[in-house]
């Protein structure tokens, strides 16, 4: 099948090209730098340059390409930043959510593609009552901390698109938080400066998925999948930040997180910081195992943190700020360093 990844330089990318490639896939990849245009070659793509913000080139390339999948994995999220601007730091990827979806959608009926398979997430976006895992069939949160309401609306007009496009075959694939070869290292780097600590009594629920297991999710609904199906990829084991943090600093040999109450990081780190640590939920991948016939190979972030990651695929990162010291300033300025050793998960959603 002739595939079309939109996105194809970043974490997912990097592993999900050569599992198409090893399928008999023929693949295409897009990237907007020219120096990005070996790697994707090295994956095994044919690399094109295409922003997917520009309508009129996403209309060509997909014209040209003639796939009979578009994958979209378009995504500009550098990193955290600070929570307390949660929407801001995500306004580029939120243009690329909506205006890159509808783009990429378009496109593909004018080009008579089969299926679309669009990236989304899944985690903070969870409705915040009742258990603590939530299905395809529970509701978006409705009452999002305000710094997050524009992300979520991003994610719920991907979702409403995608699903509802006519002449096209339109999948959504929510991620969890991707760990893992390739990913950032942004929480293992917290975790090892003790600079995430657990607020209150960590009752936020995180919902991981290795980054191999997120290719091979992707690979499976090529064929599998019901059209204008939503799919939540993720491990087995959504888990309290009380349960996954304490466990991550073990596997990374550093010291357990410091405690804070949520009065005091509520002060420091802000709505949205005591969210994520207290009261987002998690999800359930019943669904995704039933109609994609995927199980993820990581059933459990407690496999898949303690592996080590081969030499040369952390993905290195820049330090864009100082780094905190004090656990409130830590909450809030998230710090991005480069480099770690074991797999771990990123916190860029
Ligand atoms: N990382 C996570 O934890 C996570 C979790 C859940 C869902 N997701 C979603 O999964 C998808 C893939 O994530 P990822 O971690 O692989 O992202 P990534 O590593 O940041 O890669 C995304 C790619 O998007 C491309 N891109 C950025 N701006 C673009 C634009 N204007 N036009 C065209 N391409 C653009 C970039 O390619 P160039 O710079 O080469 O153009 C980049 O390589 C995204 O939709 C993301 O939101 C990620």
């Amino acid at each position: 099948m002739r595939v079309l990844v939109a996105g194809g330089a970043g974490a997912i990318g990097g592993r999900l090209i050569p599992r198409l490639i090893a399928e008999g896939h023929n693949v295409v990849a897009t990237t907007r730098s020219r120096a990005r245009i070996e790697r994707l070659r090295a994956l095994g793509a044919e690399p094109v340059v295409m922003d997917g913000l520009d309508a009129a080139a996403v209309g060509e390339v997909v014209a040209k390409a003639h796939p009979e999948t578009v994958i979209h994995q378009m995504t500009a999220l550098a990193g955290p930043g600070n929570l307390r601007r949660f929407d801001r730091e995500f306004a580029a990827t939120n243009e690329l959510r909506t205006r890159g979806t509808d783009n990429l959608l378009a496109a593909a009926v004018g080009a008579g593609v089969r299926r679309v398979i669009v990236a989304s997430f899944t985690g903070w976006p969870n409705i915040r009552a009742g258990g603590p895992v939530k299905t395809e069939q529970d509701p978006l949160d409705p009452r999002p901390p305000a710094a997050q309401r524009r992300s979520l609306a991003a994610i719920a007009h991907l979702e409403q698109v995608v699903p509802a496009a006519r002449d096209v075959e339109g999948i959504v694939l929510r991620y969890g938080l991707f760990y893992g070869p390739g990913s950032s290292d942004e929480i293992s780097a917290m975790v090892r400066k003790r600079a995430l600590p657990l607020v209150g009594d960590g009752t936020g629920v995180w919902s991981f998925i290795h980054v191999d297991d997120a290719a091979a999710a992707t690979v499976a609904a090529l064929h599998h999948g019901a059209p204008g199906g939503l799919y939540n990829i993720v491990d087995d084991e959504p888990a309290p930040l009380s349960q996954w943090l304490p466990f991550l600093a073990d596997a990374l040999g550093a010291e357990p997180p410091r405690r804070i109450p949520t009065w005091l990081a509520r002060i420091v780190g802000g709505p949205v910081a005591v969210s994520m640590t207290t009261s987002i939920r998690g999800s359930s991948n019943a669904r995704a195992k039933r109609d994609l016939g995927w199980s993820p190979r990581y059933g459990s972030w407690r496999d898949g943190f303690r592996e080590p990651v081969p030499a040369g695929e952390a993905r290195p990162r820049t330090v864009r700020r100082p780094v905190a010291t004090d656990p409130g300033d830590q909450l809030r300025r998230r710090s991005k360093v480069s480099r770690g050793r074991r797999a771990s998960p990123v916190d860029r959603e």
